[in-house]
């Protein structure tokens, strides 16, 4: 059975104030009628035998209403207490299937354009988890973005993993040329993935079997949940396994993660800019930028950020720092 993992529990901090704790950047129809995390499950349905959505007692309730807006009926949710991060969302996913199942793990805070050329990377994918791989899907870099993962290659072996290089790392990466980006997307058996987990993070993979064996229906208790290790997926497993395969793909693929894709994503897609690279966002209110150049303003009802695009990664800080929840 190919299952699809829709990972929804994250809160998109760096899209803040756009993104908020009880509506993450995945619902959000910014990019037209249907959210991101929509356009996501739409997209593997025909790919994939059933559905799985991870998400959090704080948005599980958005992910029933985005599907059944789009009429899918058929899931399983599983709902964390609280979230600690994509190692062990995705335990609980393979927890909940069978070992040799196959789980797709999809994110749901992408854009991806080209439907054909993702549905033959994804079966590509499915092919080689079936041997017991860790496949990811490689795209070809083009800037030394340090909000990504990257895939050293040679050939179609994957030589290493690396996680959100600092500038210097991501430079040299794209110079070499022998590196893709990590799409964010995943597929392998259960049984292999927590095999991995459990070598490389036995703590991640304790912990998290006995939050989810002790779950009350779909919800997952806030006891055992909070001393689970958080860390990501891409640290915890992808760094460490020798099981990686790549598929390399060449669908078009946004990462709706920062301030700085979305601006060049509204760009291309028609929305103003000025001569100096400057941007508004959720405001047609006339603006002018004096003496401030490559910035955006995002304008809320309840709150405003200006920043510097090149601080994009940073606005997780801010919202980290909050006065308040917000
Ligand atoms: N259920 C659940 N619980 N989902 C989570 C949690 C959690 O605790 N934390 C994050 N997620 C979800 C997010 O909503 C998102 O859909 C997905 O998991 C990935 O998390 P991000 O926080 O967006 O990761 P990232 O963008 O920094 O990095 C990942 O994606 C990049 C490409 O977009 C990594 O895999 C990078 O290697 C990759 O390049
Ligand atoms: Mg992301």
């Amino acid at each position: 059975k190919i299952i699809n993992i829709i990972l929804s529990g994250g809160v998109g901090s760096r899209l803040w104030p756009l993104s908020r704790k009880r509506k993450p950047k995945q619902y959000l129809n910014i990019f037209g009628e249907k959210s991101l995390f929509q356009l996501t499950a739409i997209r593997n349905t025909s790919l994939c035998d059933s559905l799985t959505v991870i998400g959090n007692t704080d948005n599980f309730e958005l992910s029933s209403e985005a599907l059944q807006k789009i009429d899918i009926q058929q899931y399983q949710q599983i709902v964390e207490a609280s979230p600690r991060n994509t190692a062990a969302a995705i335990a609980f996913a393979a927890f909940s299937a069978d070992k040799d199942d196959i789980l797709l793990i999809t994110p749901s805070d992408h854009l991806i354009e080209d439907e054909d050329e993702y549905a033959r990377s994804v079966k590509e994918a499915i092919n080689l988890a079936k041997q017991d791989s860790i496949v990811t899907f490689g795209l070809v870099p083009t800037k030394p973005e340090t909000g990504f993962g990257y895939i050293q290659i040679e050939g179609n072996n994957v030589l290493g993993f690396r996680e959100k290089p600092n500038l210097e790392t991501a430079q040299e990466f794209l110079l070499k040329g022998n590196f893709l980006w990590n799409s964010g997307m995943f597929c392998f058996k259960a049984g292999i993935f927590l095999e991995e987990l459990k070598k490389y993070q036995p703590e991640v993979y304790t912990m998290s079997e006995i939050a989810f064996n002790a779950r009350i229906g779909d919800k997952l208790p806030i006891e055992q949940s909070m001393d689970i290790p958080s860390i990501s997926v891409d640290y915890a497993v992808m760094e460490k396994t020798d099981r990686l395969k790549v598929v390399k793909s060449n669908f078009k693929w946004s990462d709706m993660g920062s301030f700085e894709s979305l601006y060049y994503y509204l760009k291309n897609n028609g929305h103003p800019t000025d001569e100096l690279g400057n941007m508004v966002i959720g405001s047609n209110i006339h603006t002018e930028f004096l003496g401030i150049k490559k910035s955006i303003l995002v304008v809320t009802e309840d709150a405003i950020l200006v920043l510097k695009r090149e601080k994009s990664q940073d606005v997780k800080r801010i919202y980290e720092n909050l006065p308040t929840i917000m």
